[in-house]
């Protein structure tokens, strides 16, 4: 058997998946959980066939152009890949994966969180009791609106848009989708052929689509007052899917009554006006934190390095 290939890993991986990976390639690992920056990226790549990099790590055209020319492969530890500009992967011949599937329940379970932390207004409460402001009980106090039999608009029916209409039929929601086509059953939802057709029916509007030049920006302030006031938007995507400034104004306003998000613009600095407003409840972009979900995540991200090597087409390739 040839030399291992070595494995540049840029952040610290879940134990079993460190132990695989040490087993089975030459692991350059990050037991520091440095972030490291785009130069540190290049230099540490060089003599690695492999990248197995998180969303932490951006690899916009000039820093794809720059790698090493050893770097075969970029086997992400994310569904999202909106972070490789896999066009000049592909231009430098460099095998894009991601890890699909396998984080879909933990990001759905995490979406029906920010729905009901929003709309019965979690963080107002969990604040007035943790900080010890909590006076008194009337029946007026911290009325939030239900969840239970609501109207749900899926922004994406794919892998994770499909797990969050199974659990949001669980509090009886009706479910609305929108994506390029409808699924073959009936059963899944009350489909829409566009985005604005779709908004009105939204009392949660809930994004599941990638980041692509289509949807950047998608949710503007024309979309936004499409919804019925008092709408609730729940983001546990990805930030550049909407519009700040239209989001901000729309919470200030009360045309949406709450927002419930896991992911921001320009993590992790998150917009102060987020987080001073009252009627968020915001996540740290932790989707897929659970300790199932990331073992299970650097194990597909393994198997897909491992079809890569043996010479056979890795099952989550991207470009
Ligand atoms: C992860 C995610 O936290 O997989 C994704 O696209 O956004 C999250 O599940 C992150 O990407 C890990 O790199």
């Amino acid at each position: 058997m040839g030399l291992k290939p070595t494995v540049f890993v840029t952040r610290k991986l879940p134990l079993a998946v460190e132990d695989r990976l040490q087993r089975d390639y030459q692991a350059r690992l990050n037991p520091d959980d440095q972030l490291y920056s785009r130069d540190e990226i290049i230099a540490r790549a060089r003599g690695a066939q492999a990248i197995l990099p998180c969303h932490t790590e951006h690899f916009p055209a000039d820093v794809v152009r720059r790698l090493p020319d050893e770097v075969k492969i970029n086997a992400n530890f994310s569904v999202g890949y909106d972070h490789v500009d896999l066009e000049a992967a592909r231009a430098r011949g460099i095998v894009v994966t991601n890890t699909p599937d396998v984080l879909s329940d933990a990001t759905a379970e995490l979406t029906m969180m920010l729905m009901i932390g929003a709309a019965r207004r979690a963080s107002e409460g969990e604040k007035l009791v943790r900080e010890r402001l909590w006076k008194d009980w009337s029946p007026a106090f911290m009325v939030g609106t239900q969840v239970t039999g609501k109207r749900l608009g899926i922004l994406g029916m794919g892998r994770v848009g499909r797990v969050v209409a199974r659990r949001a039929r669980g509090f009886d929601m009706q479910i609305h989708y929108h994506d390029l086509r409808p699924l073959p059953s009936t059963e899944a939802g009350t489909y829409h052929d566009t985005l604005d057709d779709m908004l009105p029916y939204c009392d949660f509007l809930s994004l599941h689509c990638n980041v692509t030049p289509a949807t950047r920006g998608l949710i503007d302030a024309r979309r936004l007052a499409l919804l019925p006031d008092g709408a609730i938007l729940i983001n546990a995507a990805r930030g550049a899917l909407v519009d700040d400034d239209a989001l901000v104004q729309a919470l200030q306003s009360g045309k949406l009554r709450a927002a419930g998000i896991d992911a921001y613009n320009n993590e992790p600095n998150v917009d102060p006006r987020l987080t001073a407003l009252p009627n968020t409840f915001l996540m740290p972009h932790i989707g897929s934190a659970t300790r199932e979900t990331r073992d299970a995540m650097g194990f597909r991200a393994l198997d897909n390095l491992d079809a890569f090597f043996a010479g056979r087409e890795p099952g989550d390739r991207v470009a």
